[in-house]
């Protein structure tokens, strides 16, 4: 499938304390038996709207697929930081009411930065990623950590597509989405993301957002309104939108969990079916 050429112009921006931009990628379309996005998610277009959508979705799920990239992002997330520790406080509290024994899925799991938060709550995991370098990371990190030759029954890693999993409606207790959503500035592709996230779901979806409520937010719009450019990876948005996102797929709040409110545009938030 042609990616159309105005694919990866002005990815990705720099915002207050995200940290997880990578550069951007040149690529045609999507390859490799390995990937499970071969044969993409969003469908094949017609000239118009979804054209630039698609671009962003491809964008996003092939500057992550390096090894390199993979490898760096370990090196760089799965470390104990205060904003890690404010993060797993965060996701702790969104997921409350999950009981130990409940079947928890993180997609995308990126190098594997949640797993020992996720096992030490006692859940059955499924870390899940487009990027098959960043599964293999994700697996590698987690045996290394926890000092085991092999995985153990609670704990799988592999290959999803966020827009098209394979699993079945309400497999998981639970579904932790980090780290995607800001990636995406349309709301078509926010909303396949979390009606997905919501059908794999029996229980809750847990999801972080770049929030407008933010100083590095206000910098990051002031910036790009200052160089005469219009963002569209990691753009804090208004609540208000996301809302709407959530109304299309039938997901309504109960909860928010700012990671540092004023400060940071990271943002997380329970959500169950209306
Ligand atoms: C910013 S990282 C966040 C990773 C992880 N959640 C964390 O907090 O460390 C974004 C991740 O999304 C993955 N990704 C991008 N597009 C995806 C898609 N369509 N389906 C599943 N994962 C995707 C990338 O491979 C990358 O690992």
């Amino acid at each position: 499938m042609a990616v159309p050429a105005e694919s990866g112009a002005g990815l990705p921006q720099e915002i207050g304390q995200g940290g997880d931009a990578v550069t951007p990628v040149e690529h045609g379309p999507l390859s490799g038996s390995s990937s499970p996005a071969a044969k993409p998610a969003i469908k094949e277009c017609e000239p118009g709207e979804h054209v630039q959508e698609q671009a962003y979705y491809l964008d996003t799920c092939a500057r992550f697929d390096r090894a390199e990239v993979a490898s760096e992002y370990r090196a760089r997330k799965n470390v104990s930081t205060a904003r890690n520790r404010r993060e797993w406080q965060c996701i702790e509290k969104a997921l409350a009411t999950i009981p130990s024994g409940a079947a928890v899925l993180d997609l995308p799991c990126g190098s594997g930065r949640l797993e020992p938060l996720l096992e030490k709550r006692g859940y059955r995991v499924t870390a899940a990623d487009y990027s098959s370098h960043m599964v293999d990371t994700a697996r590698a990190a987690y045996l290394e950590a926890s000092n085991q030759p092999d995985l153990l029954e609670h704990m799988r890693f592999m290959q999803q597509d966020v827009m098209q999993m394979n699993f079945a409606d309400g497999e998981f207790d639970a579904v932790i989405c980090n780290r995607l959503l800001h990636h995406y500035p349309t709301p078509g592709l926010r909303q396949q993301a979390l009606r997905e996230c919501k059908r794999v779901s029996r229980g809750i979806v847990v999801i972080s957002y770049f929030s407008n409520l933010a100083l590095s937010a206000l910098r990051f719009h002031l910036k790009n309104r200052f160089k005469s450019r219009t963002p569209t990876d990691r753009v804090p948005i208004w609540f208000r939108v996301l809302e709407q996102d959530l109304d299309a797929v039938g997901l309504r709040c109960t909860g928010t969990y700012p990671v540092r409110y004023g400060l940071s545009p990271q943002t997380y938030l329970r959500l169950e079916g209306c």
